[in-house]
């Protein structure tokens, strides 16, 4: 079939030793950087995708374009397709797995709860059913989220502090999908890193996320909403550049060590890994509205609201000292750095 011959000349490695992976949410913002940085090495990476409509498709298929032009394919499928999974793992035997596919967002999250449970619980446990499965079993690095903190207040999170407050049904989602990936890693002996990002901007972003709905909004003379806690408190959030998410990706995938499972039987005990990938300096939104303002040389119409009772968290703050220890993860690019690079070329080609 025409998509099994894409989907090997996709996985070709160019590099000695390269890694060959598949990278779920290929479509999608941090996934098509992610999958663009891995090829250019020469790594073997293929896409799965379900081109969903959380936000606008096309954005997804400019993105597929791209890929496309460098060679990345990109399986329209769902990570709930167990017979797909299985296809597809048969003809590769995948070194590592980016699992990068999920609902995201947190305020749609109280609309539509069923569609954060489909992707990120049910979709995750498909796939880990496939890996765990698999022989052989691939290394399996995802993205969870700085969201898992919750109403934690110590500041700034670090990977040991709680994480069973979770303020979002999207938190919880992300938070159950821990439990379900160190589970995995416990009896079947998949070998497991968890990304908690936080806050991810740049060029071919998401819509959906303040700083390119803000955009777009100043530029069009709209509005923009600023959400306030109580007390008229401003929000901060740890707004990381998708450059430093990238290389902190690529590390994991590279220290990730092999599964130690065949066929689904455990043989010993595998590696599970949870890191940060902030930024470590949190900026408060009405900052990030006046950053924007600076480089678009448009002032901003600003309404400030009370922060609606949904699931917000009044700041982000990553400790990264463990990402830098063990990853060599190395966060470069201030907001204002950052956010010059996104408005110049808001959904053009990757910087990766
Ligand atoms: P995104 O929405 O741009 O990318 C996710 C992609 O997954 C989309 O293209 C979507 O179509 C696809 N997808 C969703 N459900 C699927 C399914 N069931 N089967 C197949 N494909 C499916 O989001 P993103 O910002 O690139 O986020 C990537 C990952 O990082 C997600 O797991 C997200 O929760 C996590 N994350 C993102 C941020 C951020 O600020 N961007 C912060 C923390 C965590
Ligand atoms: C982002 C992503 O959307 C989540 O998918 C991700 O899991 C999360 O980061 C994370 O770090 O884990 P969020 O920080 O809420 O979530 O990102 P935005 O939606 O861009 O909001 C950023 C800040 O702007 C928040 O404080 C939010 O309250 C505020 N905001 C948002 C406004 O003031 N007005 C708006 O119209 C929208």
């Amino acid at each position: 079939q025409a998509w099994q011959k894409s989907v090997r000349e996709s996985c070709h490695v160019k590099r000695e030793d390269g890694l060959v992976v598949l990278v779920t949410g290929a479509a999608g913002f941090v996934g098509s950087h992610v999958s663009l940085a891995l090829k250019k090495r020469g790594d073997g990476v293929v896409g799965l995708d379900n081109f969903n409509n959380y936000y606008d498709p096309q954005l997804k298929r400019d993105r597929q374009k791209l890929l496309d032009r460098h060679g990345i394919f990109i399986i329209e499928g769902d990570i709930n397709d167990a017979v797909l999974l299985k296809e597809l793992f048969d003809m590769i035997p995948f070194t590592h797995v980016m699992h990068l596919a999920a609902q995201a967002g947190v305020r749609y999250a109280l609309q539509n709860p069923h569609s954060y449970v489909h992707s990120n619980i049910a979709g995750l446990v498909t796939l880990l059913e496939q890996c765990r499965r698999a022989n052989p079993q691939p290394a399996f690095v995802w993205a969870s989220s700085s969201s898992v903190y919750g109403l934690n207040t110590k500041v700034p999170f670090a990977e040991s502090d709680r994480t069973d407050q979770p303020a979002s049904l999207y938190a919880a989602t992300k938070k159950a999908g821990e439990e379900f990936v160190h589970t995995y890693n416990h009896i079947y002996g998949l070998s497991i890193t968890g990304l908690r990002f936080f806050t991810v901007y740049g060029p071919f972003g998401r819509p959906d996320m303040a700083y390119f709905s803000f955009t777009q909004n100043i530029l069009s003379g709209k509005p923009v909403t600023i959400y306030q806690g109580p007390n008229k408190v401003d929000l901060a959030r740890d707004f990381t550049f998708i450059d430093d998410i990238v290389k902190g990706c690529v590390a994991a995938l590279d220290t990730s060590e092999k599964s130690t499972g065949t066929g689904g039987k455990k043989r010993g005990p595998a590696q599970l890994r949870t890191f940060n990938l902030g930024n470590t300096s949190p900026v408060t939104v009405p900052t990030l509205v006046n950053i924007l303002e600076k480089h678009l040389k448009v002032k901003a119409q600003k309404n400030f609201v009370k922060m609606p009772r949904n699931g917000d968290v009044p700041f982000t703050h990553a400790n990264v000292t463990l990402a830098r220890t063990e990853l060599g993860y190395n966060p470069t690019t201030d907001l204002n750095t950052g956010l010059k690079k996104f408005v110049k070329c808001p959904t053009l080609e990757p910087s990766a």
